[in-house]
Order: structure tokens, then sequence, then C-alpha cells
């Protein structure tokens, strides 16, 4: 889950690599790294903590060193680290150095006990206790029998175990930069067109140089220099073609643009993803009845047409968002939907009917355990569908169809656009399902086109003063309980991940009915329950949860309907869901839910002093097991 880049080419590289590492700085950041070439030597600069540190002294090198001007840098590895092997030292960060081979490495080398004991025996002494150093050896050792960097590269790959991707230079081929990929972890290559070669974990380093990627697939090696880039097989060695991909993102949509973090952006810009994504997944020239949800994508519609039973798999927010496509599919489209954690579906033995169609959702698509059962399932003759936010992703690469939502780059660890984003294209599946079995959903239709903009009429105002204001109320208790039920309940999960993860605070999702079964024995006047009961089917049921925990002490925090006086009345803090949001079908509350408990975890994380968009522990896109 680490973020590498390498650059060769006429461009200042210090900067390109320093840049480059902050917008990969969400798939890890305890430690970082730059290697870059002077005259015939590679200096490396790295420390613990974040890329700022490495800014610093990189700016200090320039200062201090004899002819340290950095502008005149052309070529360079990088890297932001997440830590798997070895505590987040600056010995630990990379590149690492292992004679004259430098390396930058994403993955986990499995077979690191048995190849470091080898390594030791044939005379090398690591200097790390990262698995990735070892992997410089097996180069070096290549090299020095004569092989090409690229060779080396790739017969280093014979020893190792596990998926990874590594950026490598050498001493002996300044000027040359080698990324290879095997398995998971995702390399993105483009063309300088002024004149060079850039390699990176995704596209968002690439932006600033050109728009125009290649997607690196697992099974590739990259070599790139000053004049561009040229694919061999990992294996063979033989020359290998690649398309190019033409982004759609933009420069702009990776800035925080005034918000004070990328979250906060990222909530705000909900409305404009739900539309985004909308335009985005239907072709609305064949819109109309019979089907108000016509998927653009032939082979989208065809796969979910002819599945008999429809298997979500997902990891984290993901799968929450699969937790209400269930209730969507089978509400309106009466086709059998179970929900599964990736991480538990795939070392299980599951039963799959041949028809059964697996819809894996990842915002990454990069997620390990995601892509694993997709690859499972691909293996047992199943169809298997992605739907993701980042074209060119793996998952997108691996799926029988892909389903692209349109969030935008999201930077925030946590899931916020992204997530609703997931919500609607399972709600459009459940409209498209439910059509060509002769629902009657053009009114769904219609509502789908208000929701963006009630949104977006209170998010920027009362939503997010309410949140502030009730944060600030609440932010001194010991834990948080978020209790919803129906189509609250998936956004009662949601509500305690997102706490959780960015404000380091003790937060329970429960299904208003699970109370009873032993959790409501933890509820204390120290206690907030966040009480999830828009007016819909399950309201009642939800004030009578709402009753109990208050009868026992707890504080309450409801959010509902603006005009819901008994709801108002019987909570001690209160925030009201938009207004107009009542007239339209109860299947849409989760989408006006989710960003109030997003603002108030975003609050509670700013009062707590927590860092917002890079919370600790975690990285965005979780590329390992
Ligand atoms: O990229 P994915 O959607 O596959 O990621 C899955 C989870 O790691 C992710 O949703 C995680 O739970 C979020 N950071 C939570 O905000």
């Amino acid at each position: 889950m680490c973020g590498i880049v390498g650059y060769a080419g006429k461009r200042a590289a210090v900067d390109i690599l320093i840049r480059g590492l902050k917008r990969l700085e969400y798939r890890g950041y305890d430690s970082s790294g730059i290697a870059f070439v002077r005259g015939d030597r590679i200096e490396i600069i790295k420390s613990e903590g974040r890329i700022d540190n490495v800014e610093k002294m990189a700016a200090k090198f320039a200062e201090t060193s004899p002819g340290g001007n950095l502008n005149d840098v052309h070529f360079g590895i990088g890297h932001t680290r997440w830590a798997t092997h070895g505590k987040p030292t600056t010995q630990n960060a990379h590149p690492h150095r292992t004679g004259h081979v430098v390396l930058v490495h994403n993955g986990i080398i499995e077979n690191y006990q048995e190849l470091k004991k080898k390594l030791v025996a044939r005379g090398h002494q690591p200097q790390s206790e990262t698995d990735s150093e070892l992997f410089g050896f097996l180069v070096l050792e290549e090299m020095e029998k004569g092989a090409s960097l690229m060779n080396g590269v790739r017969l280093a790959f014979d020893s190792v175990e596990g998926a990874c991707s590594v950026v490598v230079m050498s001493e002996r081929e300044l000027g040359v930069l080698v990324g290879a990929r095997r398995g998971g972890s995702p390399l993105v290559a483009a063309i300088d067109p002024e004149g060079g070669a850039i390699l990176a974990s995704d596209a968002q380093p690439l932006i600033d140089i050109t728009r125009e990627v290649i997607f690196v697939e697992q099974g590739d090696v990259v070599v790139g220099d000053s004049k561009g880039v040229h694919f061999f097989d990992l294996k063979s060695g033989a020359p290998i073609q690649r398309k190019t991909t033409r982004l759609d993102w933009s420069v702009e949509t990776l800035s925080k643009q005034g918000f004070a973090h990328y979250m906060l952006k990222e909530i705000h810009e909900q409305p404009t993803a739900l539309v985004d994504t909308f335009n985005g997944l239907l072709d609305l020239a064949k819109r109309g009845d019979p089907d108000p949800f016509p998927f653009a994508d032939r082979e989208v519609a065809k796969l979910l047409e002819s599945a008999s039973d429809i298997v979500l798999i997902a990891c984290g927010t993901s799968w929450h968002a699969a937790l209400l496509g269930k209730y969507w599919i089978e509400r309106w489209a009466g086709v059998r939907v179970s929900v599964e954690l990736a991480s538990e579906f795939r070392y299980r033995q599951p039963v799959l009917a041949p028809q059964s169609l697996v819809i894996a959702l990842s915002q990454s698509g990069e997620t390990a355990d995601t892509l694993a059962v997709v690859r499972q399932v691909n293996g047992l003759g199943n169809k298997t569908m992605g739907i993701t936010n980042v074209r060119g992703s793996t998952l997108s690469r691996e799926a029988t169809a892909v389903l692209y939502t349109s969030a935008g780059p999201e930077i925030g660890v946590a899931a916020t656009k992204t997530f609703s984003a997931q919500l609607l294209s399972l709600l459009i599946i459940a409209g498209h399902l439910g059509s060509k079995k002769g629902r009657k959903l053009e009114p769904v239709f219609d509502e789908l086109l208000r929701v963006p903009h009630l949104l977006a009429g209170e998010l920027a105002g009362t939503l997010a003063s309410r949140a502030h204001a009730v944060a600030k109320a609440i932010a001194g208790y010991k834990g948080f309980f978020f209790i919803g039920r129906g189509y609250s309940f998936p956004i009662a999960l949601e509500g305690a991940l997102k706490l959780k993860e960015i404000a380091y605070v003790h937060a329970e999702g429960y299904a208003g009915g699970e109370l009873k079964h032993g959790p409501i024995a933890m509820i204390d006047p120290n206690m907030v329950v966040v009480v999830l009961a828009p007016r819909d089917s399950w309201r009642e049921k939800t004030l009578s949860n709402l009753e109990e925990v208050k009868a026992r002490g707890a504080v309450v925090l409801a959010i509902g309907d603006p005009s819901d006086e008994a709801l108002k009345q019987a909570s001690h803090h209160w925030i009201a869901l938009p207004e107009g949001a009542r007239e339209l079908d109860e299947c849409w509350a989760p989408f006006f839910l989710s960003p109030v408990v997003q603002l108030l975890s975003y609050e509670l994380a700013l009062l707590k002093g927590t860092d917002v968009d890079k919370p600790r522990n975690l990285a965005k896109s979780v590329t390992v097991e």
C-alpha cells in the first residue's frame, strides 16, 4: 500500500517526485524518500514521517551541498510508505540502495524470511528490516553476472513470491528507469511530451505532465528513459505493446479548492458526483418507458439481466454500500442478493449457482481481497462485474464487465463521495432490473434528478452548520452508537466507521432491532446514541429504540425529517435532513443521511485534532490483505 513514482526526462525531477508523492500520500504516509542522479551518483534523501520532511531535507541539500541545484536533476524515483515489514523508521524508508542498485517497492515479498537467509548466506548485509531491500540484492546479483538492469529486474522476480511493483535504477545505467508489476500492486506509465517517461502507483502524479497514460498490466516490465517508455513481458523479456488511455481527470480536481481538507471538499462534491455518475452510467437517449434506467454499457446490462442471483462483495465502506444495494435490488427487482466481505468470501468454499453474478465494489479498484475474489470467481467460470471509481484500475481490467462511478478523484482516506456514487450505481442497477421485470419505476427516476439539488441546497449551509454545532456539544463523550433500521442501518455502520477512522473515537453501528440482544448493556450517560430516523417505514420502531436508550441515560442525537417534532422533542440534539427530502421515496434517505454522518465525523475529528485526510495507521488503497 505504498506509493511509488519515477521520472526520467528533461524536467526538474525532484519537484516531480515530491509533488507526485504528495498526491500518492493517501497510499501510505509513515515514511518517505527520494533518490536522484547527480553526476554519476545516485543520492538518497529519506525520512520517517510525512513527505514534508523529505521536501525540507531536499531544500537543505540544495542549499548546502556544492553544486546542489536540484533543478538540474532530471532522473529519480520516490516512495511513500505504509509499513508492513519493519517499523516506519528512516532506515526502513525507501528508496533502498544495494550497491549500485536503488529501488522503490510496493507490495509484499511473501518468502521474505527464507530469501533473507539465502542472501545473508551469500554475503549480503541488509541494512533495513524490510522485504523490499532484498529485491535490490537479487537485481544486483543478476547485474553482477552481466544482466542489463531490465533483465536483472526480470530475473529477480524468479526468486520472489507475492504481488508487488518495483521501480529500479542503477548507477551502471544512469538515465534508465525499470518498472515492473506482478500481481495486484498497480503501476501507471506515461510518455512526457517534452521527452521522457514517468511511472507511478496511480495516475495522479502524471496529470501535470500528460493525460495520456498507459496502465501497466500484471506481468509487464516497463523501461523508461528520456525518449519515452517501452514495454516487455516480465517472463520472456519479449517486447509488447500497450494501449494508451486518455484520463478525464484534471489537475484542478486534485487540489483542495479552498476547503480546509480534501475530505470536506469531497463531502461537498457529492451532488456533482451523483449527477456525473448518473450521466456516465445511463444512455439518456434510450431512456423512457419501459426502462427509465437504460445502461449505456450493453455488456453490463446483459450480464445483469442474465443473472439468476447477485453476490455483492466488497470491503469497508464499499461493503456498506453493498448492504444497501441488497435492499434496493431485492425490493425492486425481486432478485436474490447476498452481500459478502471479500476477506471472508475468498477463504470459504462459496457456493455459486451457474448464473450467479458476482459484483465487486471497490472505489479504488485495487483492494487486494476484493481482487482475489474476482480472480477466484473468474476461475470458477462465473461472470464478474466491477463497480469502481478508477478507470484502468485492476478491478476494471479483470472483471468480466465494469461499471464506473464518476465521483472524480477522492484523496481523503475516508471514502465519502465515492460511497454516494456507489449507492447510486446500485440503485440504478435495481431500477434497471426492476423495469425489465415490468415494475413502473419512472417516478424513482424523476426523484433521482431531484436528489443532488436538494442535497446541494443544504449541504454547505444548514447541514454543515448543524453538524458543527452538535459536534461541539457531544465531543467529550466516551463512545458512540449509531442506530438505524432498514435503509438507515448500513448508514449507521458507515457513520460508526467514519468516526472511528478519522476521529479515533470508539463507535459502533447497529440495526436498531439488535440493541436488546446485547449492546444495550453498554448504554449509560457517557454514551451518545446517534439515531438515524428519517420518515420511513421503520421510523416508529426506531423511535422505540430511541426511547429505550434514552431511558438508560444515553445522550441522543437524532437525525430526521425537519417536520418530525416528536423525534426532535425526544432527543437531546437534533439535525434535520433537507426540506423536501420527505417528498421523495424512502429509498433516497441514505443519500441525505450519509453526508450528515460524514460531516459529523469530520467536525468531531477537527475537535480531536486528528489528521482528517490521512488518519493514522490507514491507507486509502488496501493493496495487501
Ligand atoms: O477502494 P475500496 O472501496 O475497495 O476500499 C475498501 C475500504 O478499504 C474502504 O472503503 C475503507 O473502508 C474506507 N477508507 C473507509 O472510509
